[in-house]
This record gives structure tokens, C-alpha cells and sequence, in this order.
């Protein structure tokens, strides 16, 4: 039985430990994703060449709306809940959510846009 237990003990210390820097500091329910490679899948999107993410080396644009504090806005886009699901959807199809939108469909799976709603809900502040 210890045995056993031991994987998910060590997965709630790994959690416990990780949350310490950046944790929520909001309502937002959990987002099951990886924050660190939600950061990293936003470097390879280039989701920084639009948009400013605290963060994000160089994610300094300003062709879309700033993405701090992500965990306190009401709204994503201005047209659905901001859920993690909703986020997560916004993310991989911004065009099928709303087609006038200027945000580009990029081609984002499932997992990484867990991952980015991840990030976004948990990185709070803004360095610009
Ligand atoms: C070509 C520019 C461009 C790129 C690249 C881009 N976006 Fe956007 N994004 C926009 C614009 C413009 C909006 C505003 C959309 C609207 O309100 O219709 C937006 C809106 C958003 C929103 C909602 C913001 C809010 O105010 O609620 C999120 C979240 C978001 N983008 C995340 C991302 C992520 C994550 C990536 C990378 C995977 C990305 N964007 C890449 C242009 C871009």
C-alpha cells in the first residue's frame, strides 16, 4: 500500500513546491495544464509578437490586448466566460469563437493550450 501511494505523494509535493512562486492568487478554478510549458509554447507561437505576457522575453506587442493578470478579467475577447475551457477554446480557434477577429487560428492542440490557460491564469503582474 505505501508502496503504491508513493507516485502521488511525490506528484502533491512536486505541486506543492512548484506553487510556492507564481500561485493563484484569484477565483479562477485550477486549469489542469503545465505553466512552464505553457511558456514555452508561447515563445514558439509567437503569441508575443501581438500580444505583451508578463513573463515572455521580448512579448512586448501591442496588436492585441495585454495578457496580465489574465485570471482577473471577466471576458475573453469580450465574447465568452473567461473558463478555462473557454480560454482554451479562444486559443485554439479564435476564428470559429468569433470570425472578425483578428487573431489568427495558429494551429494550437489541446494540450498546449492547456498548458498556455495554465500559464496565463497563474502569472500575475506585468513588467512593461
Ligand atoms: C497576429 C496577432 C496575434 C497573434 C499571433 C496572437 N494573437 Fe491573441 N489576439 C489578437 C487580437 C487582435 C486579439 C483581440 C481579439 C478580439 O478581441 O477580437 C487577441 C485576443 C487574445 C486573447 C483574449 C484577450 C482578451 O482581452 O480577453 C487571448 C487570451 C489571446 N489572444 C491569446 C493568444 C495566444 C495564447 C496566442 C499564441 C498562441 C495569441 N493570442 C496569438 C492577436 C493575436
Amino acid at each position: 500500500m505505501t508502496i503504491v501511494r508513493a507516485p502521488l505523494v511525490f506528484v502533491m509535493l512536486f505541486v506543492a513546491v512548484s506553487g510556492c512562486d507564481e500561485g493563484p492568487r484569484n477565483a479562477q478554478p485550477a486549469v489542469e495544464g503545465n505553466p512552464q510549458a505553457g511558456a514555452a509554447a508561447i515563445a514558439s507561437y509567437g503569441c508575443g509578437t501581438c500580444h505583451m505576457i508578463p513573463g515572455i522575453p521580448g512579448a512586448d506587442a501591442t496588436a492585441g490586448p495585454p495578457l496580465g493578470n489574465y485570471a482577473r478579467r471577466v471576458y475573453v475577447a469580450g465574447v465568452l466566460p473567461n473558463t478555462p475551457d473557454d480560454l482554451v477554446r479562444w486559443i485554439r480557434h479564435p476564428q470559429e469563437v468569433d470570425p472578425r477577429t483578428a487573431m489568427p487560428e495558429l494551429g494550437v492542440t489541446e494540450e498546449e493550450a492547456r498548458d498556455i490557460a495554465a500559464y496565463l491564469y497563474t502569472r500575475t503582474g506585468g513588467r512593461w
